[in-house]
């Protein structure tokens, strides 16, 4: 069994510099934060780091700059929304490293917050840098990773940084890690996966992992549609994924092999284009001009039973388009159903991805998960049974 390096509740922090992972990667639109579960969700750690009289420097990335700067990818609006959240000033600091960033380290007050900018404005983030790795370390005494979603990245902040200051992991790391290997290694059955996405080629690793431990997988989405095309339909000018034949018939060998159920829609809500009336059609009745962008009502019926049949559940991409409310019925009855059987009939539930967990905010069913996952990718790759880089250097050897 490898250990984790967790750090010990009782040990006296107070006036430490703290160097805290976290995963501020949410949706801004024009400044303002659309959607911000990824920070609530830290909130805890950082409120126990503020008992403890602890400084705190805050590292995080948003978005892709890859190494460059770039103006909206700031992270100004994060420092505002938390700095209201926590009911204090947090000081945001335009440089992440070098020996302004770390004399600043040394002044914040005891409990107080200083946040770096975007870490992924330096090239040598992603490029798990020694170099940039022990310039981060002189601004900590310890370091905790509480970025569970961006722990499957390789990157200097995450990984190196770890060989170079006494490494932590946080407790919602933690946390997220342990709800995803129990479903995968000791979750009650009968287990159902309902999958979607766009693409079978980047989910297939999970896919594969999953046949051989669940007892029913759904397939839904744009995914689903490359399996209705294999079926010999018409998919009219619905997304799907070219050239992957071959594969669809390793995964139906692999539904055979080990005995576990495919469930595909049997019927959909097709469309002109995403802004037109939805019509409910049989997969036979589907037209050269047709877009697929929702699960019809027996396949609604199909899910609503496996649902009640099933004892866990493990929910990653939304059943349609579910951003327009045309085609948002298929996601917000599976939604509500898993939510539903969750509050009533102790079904354990767990959803994991960035629009999944948007579509499950949308109809107002988080309540009824018996947990969310912050992450995408890298909650797929712990399903997928990966070893994630960001984990792994947290481990006792
Ligand atoms: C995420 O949102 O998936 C994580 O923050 C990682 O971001 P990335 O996919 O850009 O590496
Ligand atoms: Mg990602």
């Amino acid at each position: 069994m490898v250990k984790i390096n967790q750090l010990d509740e009782n040990l006296n922090i107070e006036g430490k510099r703290v160097l805290l992972r976290v995963d501020f990667n949410v949706p801004i639109n024009d400044g303002a934060i659309t959607e911000d579960s990824r920070i609530e969700r830290i909130l805890p750690t950082i409120k126990s780091l503020i008992n403890k009289k602890a400084k705190i420097i805050i590292i995080a990335h948003l978005g892709r700059p890859k190494g460059k700067i770039v103006p909206e990818l700031t992270l100004k609006p994060i420092a505002k929304k938390l700095s209201n959240y926590l009911n204090q000033d947090v000081v945001f600091l335009n440089e992440s490293i070098g020996s302004l960033a770390i004399q600043n380290s040394k002044k914040i007050p005891n409990g107080k917050i200083m946040l770096l900018e975007n870490i992924r404005f330096y090239k040598e983030e992603e490029l798990n840098s020694v170099s940039f790795a022990k310039e981060l370390s002189k601004m900590g005494d310890i370091y905790i990773n509480e970025a569970f979603p961006c722990s499957h990245r390789a990157h200097t902040s995450v990984c190196e940084i770890t060989k170079h200051i006494n490494s932590y992991a946080g407790k919602q790391l933690l946390e997220e890690v342990k709800v995803i290997k129990m479903l995968t290694d000791n979750a009650t059955k009968p287990i159902t996966c309902i999958i979607g996405g766009s693409k079978i080629s980047t989910k297939s690793g999970v896919l594969i992992n999953l046949i051989k431990k669940m007892q029913n997988i759904v397939i839904v989405g744009a995914m689903a549609n490359t399996f209705i095309k294999h079926q010999g339909y018409n998919i009219g000018q619905s997304i799907f994924e070219k050239k992957q034949e071959n594969l669809i018939e390793n995964i139906i060998q692999e539904f055979k092999k080990n005995n576990c159920n495919l469930l595909l829609p049997e019927d959909v809500i097709t469309s002109k284009n995403y802004n037109s009336k939805g019509v409910l059609k049989s997969l036979d009745q589907i037209n050269d001009d047709d877009l697929i962008l929702d699960i019809g009502e027996k396949t609604i019926q199909s899910i609503s039973k496996v649902i009640d049949e099933s004892k866990t559940i493990l929910w990653n991409g939304p059943v349609g388009y579910f951003e327009v409310d045309e085609f948002s019925l298929g996601s917000k009855k599976v939604a509500n159903k898993i939510s539903e059987n969750t509050k009533t009939k102790s079904l354990v539930s767990i959803a994991g991805g960035g629009d999944t967990v948007a579509a499950i905010n949308k109809f107002k069913c988080s309540s009824g998960f018996t947990y969310l996952s912050t992450a995408g990718g890298a909650f797929l790759e712990l399903l997928e049974g990966k070893v994630l880089p960001g984990i792994k250097a947290l481990e006792i050897n």
